[in-house]
């Protein structure tokens, strides 16, 4: 989307860079522009067209006043994560691109003008960084180039159910491409989710940087095991740990799993909906005041019945008294990317471990689950062990 209150020049710039379209061979992207001369038109297309991928902003539509940058502001406090870049005057490139740490890159107008190939690459290869699938791309090609199998399962890509006249049904309903990439472990070029090494580290590096995160694990039994990995990590015999009564069962087996001792919050039922509500804020604070000891406060962010709460209350409370805060987000995976939901984000609040479900409300297959780490104590080692014995 190019945003210019100046006419001829938002046409000219479109008129630029649909001219070198084709010189770029790209023929896997559809490239469309889009033309707003204003900031209220720009706004509502970002909000009806999910499709927008990047911005291109003039900035005199900014004013005057050259540290106004509200319209980058209202671009992402919609979409994050498409970039805005600024075009202007050369001269006061470096001026524009110190106004605001959410300007991507500057392109002078006369560079635009006589390599608009260059810009567009540039525009390019950010989406392809963006979209960029190194675990996925890895496991394709290995499924797909490889043509014997010398690990396990022993059905060695789909061969035992093929050959086999009682139940070749099988193979032929699931197909060969889910049985070679039914893949074991020991394919080291992929790499080990235990170590995060290769393509898995790199796909785990990235979701980290995507939920704005220090380190985010992957784990396939869902976020009972994330739980209980956070908990084992955590917790020892005899640690205080205020919890809301109503979290999932799998929080609650994790402290009896490590003997640590539960100071339940009361579950409030809202009659209005007979439905329970998150635990109040006063009550959490009287249970902080006469536990200044607890080691941990679990709760639930968005629960079941989708009721959200103030968790940076929470966390900036629980904080002043070096109380870490685990919120168990599994039906909320999307919260930091919807700019309605984002305040009501554990990762947004400061929480010390969050996890997500992302089999529930994500694309995930079943069972696959986040944990994401922003506790500036974390103790990777010890993580690991719990990590790698219940993953
Ligand atoms: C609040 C909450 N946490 C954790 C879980 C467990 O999630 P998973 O199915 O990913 O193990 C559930 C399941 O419904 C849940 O509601």
């Amino acid at each position: 989307m190019i945003i210019d209150h100046n006419k001829p020049r938002l046409i000219t710039t479109q008129q630029y860079l649909e001219s070198v379209v084709s010189v770029l061979d790209r023929n896997d992207l559809s490239l469309e522009f889009l033309a707003v001369n204003s900031e209220s038109a720009a706004v509502t297309e970002l909000d009806n067209d999910g499709d927008i991928q990047a911005v291109l902003l003039s900035w005199e539509t900014l004013g005057d006043a050259v540290a106004d940058s509200s319209i980058i502001d209202a671009i992402k406090s919609r979409r994050l994560e498409v970039p805005v870049y600024v075009t202007g005057e050369d001269e006061v490139g470096f001026d524009i691109v110190s106004c605001s740490s959410k300007i991507e890159a500057f392109f002078a107008l006369h560079d635009i003008a006589s390599d608009p190939e260059s810009c567009l690459a540039y525009i390019i290869n950010d989406f392809d960084d963006r979209s960029e699938t190194p675990f996925w791309t890895a496991y394709k090609k290995y499924a797909v180039e490889t043509n014997d199998s010398w690990h396990t399962p022993g059905h060695s890509g789909g061969a035992s159910f093929r050959s086999s006249s009682y139940i070749n049904d099988f193979y032929k309903f699931f197909g060969r491409n889910m049985f070679i990439s039914d893949l074991s472990v020991s394919v080291d070029s992929l790499g080990s989710l235990s170590d995060g090494t290769n393509a898995i580290g790199k796909a785990q590096n990235l979701v980290a940087n995507t939920f704005e995160v220090k380190h985010s694990y992957f784990v396939t039994n869902g976020s009972s095991t994330s739980n209980k990995i956070i908990l084992q990590t955590l917790l020892r015999e005899g640690d205080k740990v205020i919890i809301d009564r109503n979290c999932h069962k799998s929080v609650h087996y994790g402290i009896v799993q490590a003997r640590a001792l539960p100071l339940y919050l009361d579950s409030i039922l809202d009659p209005k909906y007979g439905i329970f509500a998150p635990p109040s804020l006063s009550q959490l604070k009287a249970f902080i005041s006469d536990n200044k000891d607890a080691k941990l406060i679990v709760l639930t962010g968005c629960t079941y019945d989708g009721l959200l709460t103030d968790l940076k209350q929470v966390v900036d409370y629980a904080h002043q008294f070096d109380i870490k805060v685990f919120i168990d987000e599994a039906w909320f995976a999307y919260s930091l990317f919807h700019p309605q939901y984002r305040e009501y984000s554990a990762i947004n609040a400061g929480a010390d471990y969050v996890t997500h479900s992302a089999h529930k409300v994500v694309s995930a297959f079943s069972q696959a689950s986040y944990i994401h780490i922003n506790d500036p104590d974390f103790d990777k080692d010890f993580f690991k062990e719990g990590y790698v014995l219940l993953n």
